[in-house]
């Protein structure tokens, strides 16, 4: 029971590895906003008394406030925000329509920072009343976020998007006692039955996600994780590589041979999904 008394609030927790986090956060202790477009209310009964179902669209303004004042209204509280929630809308870049990038923004970027907003404003006003803040944000970010994949430009970017939004979250928000995580997560659900049929049930994500919620995991934050199974990934993706420094504005001419030097010592760069 490792988030005893912890509430949280799960977006897109009606199907998929979302509700699977829902389910897992119950059985360690926490009570739980279900938060979906649909669905939410089957999975806040299958929890029972510990779970209250949020129908609203997280990617609005008012959607995403509603989803940390329900979690004040009926538990007191908020501990720990999961951003989860997702939409595909695959096609290759140069077919992709304007909703189609719209809406997958939409979906995953914008409302990781709006629900995030909300919350961090709850959190910095406990902090400054002199309440003693231990919260969590676990963002989902993807590997097409990090490596790229053929077909999901804008899914891509979205995910990409996010990590950066974690980053400054969590530097932004430690003076405030909360933690900002992602996962990139690999699990069979409807997103991905059809391609990967083999891949690990999104029970499997869950009990890191749970962990990132719990009050263990205090010390670790803006880090990305990638989980598939049993494996658990440490995402290094954002460290400097080589440098070389001309000491004065470089010439285009010798650009070709610096760019080359600096390449050959470069570890190459993981594939893009679908390449
Ligand atoms: N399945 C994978 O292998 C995989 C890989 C990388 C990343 N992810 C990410 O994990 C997350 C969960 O994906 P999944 O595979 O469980 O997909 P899923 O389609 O099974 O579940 C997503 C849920 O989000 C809900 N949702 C969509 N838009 C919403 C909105 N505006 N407001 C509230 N709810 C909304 C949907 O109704 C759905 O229930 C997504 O962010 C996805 O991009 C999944």
């Amino acid at each position: 029971m490792i988030c005893a008394g912890r509430v949280v609030a799960v977006t897109g927790a009606g199907r998929g590895i979302g509700r699977e986090h829902a389910l897992e956060f119950a059985r360690q202790g926490a009570s739980v906003v279900v938060n979906d477009l649909d669905s939410a209310a089957s999975v806040a009964a299958e929890i029972g008394a510990a779970a209250v179902p949020h129908a609203e669209d997280v990617s609005t303004w008012s959607g995403a406030e509603s989803l940390v004042t329900t979690a004040l209204s009926s538990f007191g509280r908020l501990d720990v925000l999961v951003n989860n929630a997702g939409i595909v809308r695959d096609r290759m870049l140069v077919s992709t329509s304007e909703a189609e990038w719209d809406d997958v923004l939409r979906v995953h970027l914008k409302a990781h920072f709006l629900t995030t907003r909300h919350a961090a404003a709850h959190w910095r006003a406990a902090a400054k009343s002199g309440e003693t803040v231990d919260a969590r944000v676990i963002n989902t970010s993807s590997g097409a976020g990090l490596w790229g994949s053929v077909g999901q430009s804008n899914y891509s970017a979205a995910k990409a998007g996010i990590l950066g939004l974690t980053l400054v979250a969590a530097a932004e928000l430690s003076r405030y006692g909360v933690t900002v995580n992602a996962i990139a997560p690999s699990a069979r659900t409807r997103m991905t039955e059809d391609l990967f049929p083999d891949l690990p049930g999104p029970e499997d994500v869950a009990p890191l996600v749970v962990w990132l919620g719990s009050p263990e995991s205090r010390h670790v934050t803006g880090r990305i994780f990638e989980v598939e199974g049993g494996r658990l990934t440490v995402v290094n993706g954002h460290g400097r590589g080589p440098a070389v420094d001309n000491g004065t504005r470089w010439n285009p001419a010798d650009l070709g041979k610096a760019v080359d030097a600096l390449l050959a010592e470069t570890p190459d760069p993981t594939q893009v999904y679908g390449t």
